[in-house]
């Protein structure tokens, strides 16, 4: 088959293959005969750098740190191809995952930390859609606000068109300019270098305790119903769970967030802000959740004003 050039083939047909095992990079010792399987080789003036399997490395007596995973791109890339390797390694570095590439002949290879190999796939994998989730910053602040006020043009709690500018707009507006506004929770999906998604998450209290309110959350309305919110809500999660946050509260439908794990906050002993909100009002308990926690949600002061 004839390599591929074009960057759009290219992201669609990767087909990304994680091997079995773990990889890792060794100096060889300079003056050793090379023996053993080595899976590739860099020559630099300092000297040898192989990559081996981490069983090779242990039998062979080398030295290593970084233990990696490895992804070969199944789609036969041309060597000439331009941008494959800087969207795949931007898009990574969006997630906050490292990765060295080799190129072979025939396909790319990816290494990055053998802990993230299936989040890489995930993050491959929206790629290969044309997505790409990465945090928000304020030069996309206008688009988002566009984007939040054609999804919520039709209210989700009446399903009747909104009169003027959405209250969500307001709110968001509002959020960005808050003490509670944690930018690592503000979240855009971008397709083709435009913004179709966007979540927030800020700062919010049950009593005491630190958790995150999450919402608004807006895909745009033509590109609804195919996943692209369910990649930001888990991107979303992860974060939180990554900074050891104990816990997310939102209010919205129980039969699209039960999904991802929140249930009903009074099953967790978390008082909603409003009653009347029943299991509307919904929690996903992280790690670091107090298992005998009791308190009232409080969200990040603009909410009070909607
Ligand atoms: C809610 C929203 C962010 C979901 O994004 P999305 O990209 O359409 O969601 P996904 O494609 O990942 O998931 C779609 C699934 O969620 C379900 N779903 C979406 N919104 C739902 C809702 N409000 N209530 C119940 N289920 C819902 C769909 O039925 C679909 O289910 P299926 O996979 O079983 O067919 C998006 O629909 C949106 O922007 N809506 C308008 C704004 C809004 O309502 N925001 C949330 C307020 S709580």
């Amino acid at each position: 088959m004839a390599a591929v050039t074009d960057l759009k083939t290219l992201l669609t047909s990767m087909r990304p293959v994680l091997r079995d095992g773990d990889f890792v990079y060794a100096l060889w010792p300079h003056g050793r005969a090379l023996e053993g399987d080595i899976e590739a080789a860099v020559r630099e003036a300092e000297g040898l750098t192989v990559v081996v399997t981490r069983s090779e490395a242990e039998r062979l007596g080398l030295s290593y740190d970084f233990v990696a995973a490895w992804i070969t791109l199944q789609v036969h890339s041309a060597l000439e191809a331009v941008g494959l390797t800087a969207a795949v390694s931007s898009a990574l570095t969006h997630a906050g995952i490292s990765c060295n590439v080799l190129a072979g002949f025939h396909h790319d290879h990816l290494l990055v930390p053998a802990s993230d190999a299936d989040r890489a796939l995930e993050v491959l994998a929206l790629l290969g859609r044309g997505l790409v989730l990465r945090t928000e910053g304020p030069a996309d602040r206008s688009e988002i606000l566009s984007l939040t006020s054609e999804a919520f043009a039709v209210s989700p709690v009446t399903g009747l068109p909104v009169d003027g500018t959405p209250e969500e707009v307001h709110l968001l507006r509002q959020l960005f300019d808050s003490d509670d506004y944690l930018p690592v929770f503000s979240i855009v999906a971008e397709m083709g270098g435009e913004i179709v998604g966007h979540v927030i998450a800020t700062r919010g209290w049950s009593d005491e305790l630190p958790m995150l309110g999450l919402g608004p959350i807006s895909v745009q309305p033509h590109l609804q119903r195919q996943g692209i919110g369910t990649a930001l809500m888990n991107e979303v999660t992860r974060r939180a769970e990554a900074a050891g946050e104990s816990g997310i509260a939102l209010l919205g439908s129980p039969v699209y967030y039960s999904r991802f794990g929140y249930r009903p906050a009074s099953s967790l002993g978390v008082k909603a802000p409003e009653s009347a909100w029943g299991d509307h009002f919904q929690v996903l308990p992280l790690s670091g959740w107090p298992a005998d926690h009791r308190g009232t949600f409080r969200y990040a002061a603009p909410f009070a004003a909607i």
